[in-house]
């Protein structure tokens, strides 16, 4: 199987076989949002930050699921357009789900590694080429970002703009996070291991979430 055999299969697979969740809204449409933690410490601070952010967006509406996805131990590795395989390995079994159309929205969450995203990070957004040459597959869908530093201006902002330039090359719809806050996404400080003290942080990422909920479910009820 060459290189387009296989992405095209394991697209068409996902779509028939993936077990994203049936929930409707109130206007009766499927919402997902998945989060994706690119911090290769599964459950620590970035993991953290993302799971506030979508306990917020499943707030919004009873209707709306959400997911956490950590690449922690997942074989991601640098991303290489030569490689016919450069989508399999920890990769591939990611395709199907994040572009599955009841997938509203994915919120990316990542340390703040030397003031910019983790190397984790960014070989998943390299590796989600296989998306733009799959007709846009995550096109129209929600994008918001989660950057956890430890020090107060470690370079969150950057951080996010970087994600964010890489999920707009997939057509994505970019937010930040809502009213009060509203700026560009979720900036939190960890302190030994914890966020919880970092009252502001936490609710850059609740509006995140809420904001990410309000614009999918408003483009959800646009499909009907
Ligand atoms: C290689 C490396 C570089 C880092 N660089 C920064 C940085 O530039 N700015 C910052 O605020 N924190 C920096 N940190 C701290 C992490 O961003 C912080 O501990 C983060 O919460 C880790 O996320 P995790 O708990 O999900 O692993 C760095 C950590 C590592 C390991």
């Amino acid at each position: 199987m060459n290189r387009r055999e296989f992405l095209t299969t394991t697209l068409a697979a996902g779509a028939a076989t993936s077990t994203v969740s049936a929930a409707a809204t109130q206007d009766g449409k499927t919402v997902k949002i998945i989060g994706v933690s690119c911090s290769p410490r599964k459950g620590k601070t970035t993991s953290a930050a993302l799971t506030i952010c979508l306990e917020a967006a499943k707030a919004v509406d009873p209707g709306i699921t959400t997911e956490l996805i950590e690449l922690a131990g997942r074989n991601i590795g640098v991303y290489d357009p030569a490689d016919a395989k450069a989508s399999q390995g920890g990769f591939a079994d990611l395709i199907p789900v994040l572009s599955h159309p009841d997938v509203a929205a994915i919120v990316v969450g990542t340390p703040v590694y030397f003031g910019n995203m983790s190397s984790l990070c960014k070989a998943f957004l390299d590796h989600c080429m296989v998306f733009r040459q799959q007709s846009f597959a995550l096109a129209g869908k929600v994008g918001g970002i989660v950057a956890v530093g430890a020090g107060r201006n470690g370079g969150q902002e950057l951080t996010l703009q970087s994600v964010q330039a890489a999920l707009m090359c997939q057509q994505m719809i970019i937010v930040g996070d809502g009213r009060p806050t509203s700026h560009f996404g979720a900036t939190l400080i960890n302190t030994n291991d914890d966020i919880s003290k970092d009252e502001f942080g936490i609710s850059t990422a609740k509006n995140l979430g809420r904001h990410i909920a309000e614009v999918a479910l408003k483009l959800a009820a646009g499909t009907k």
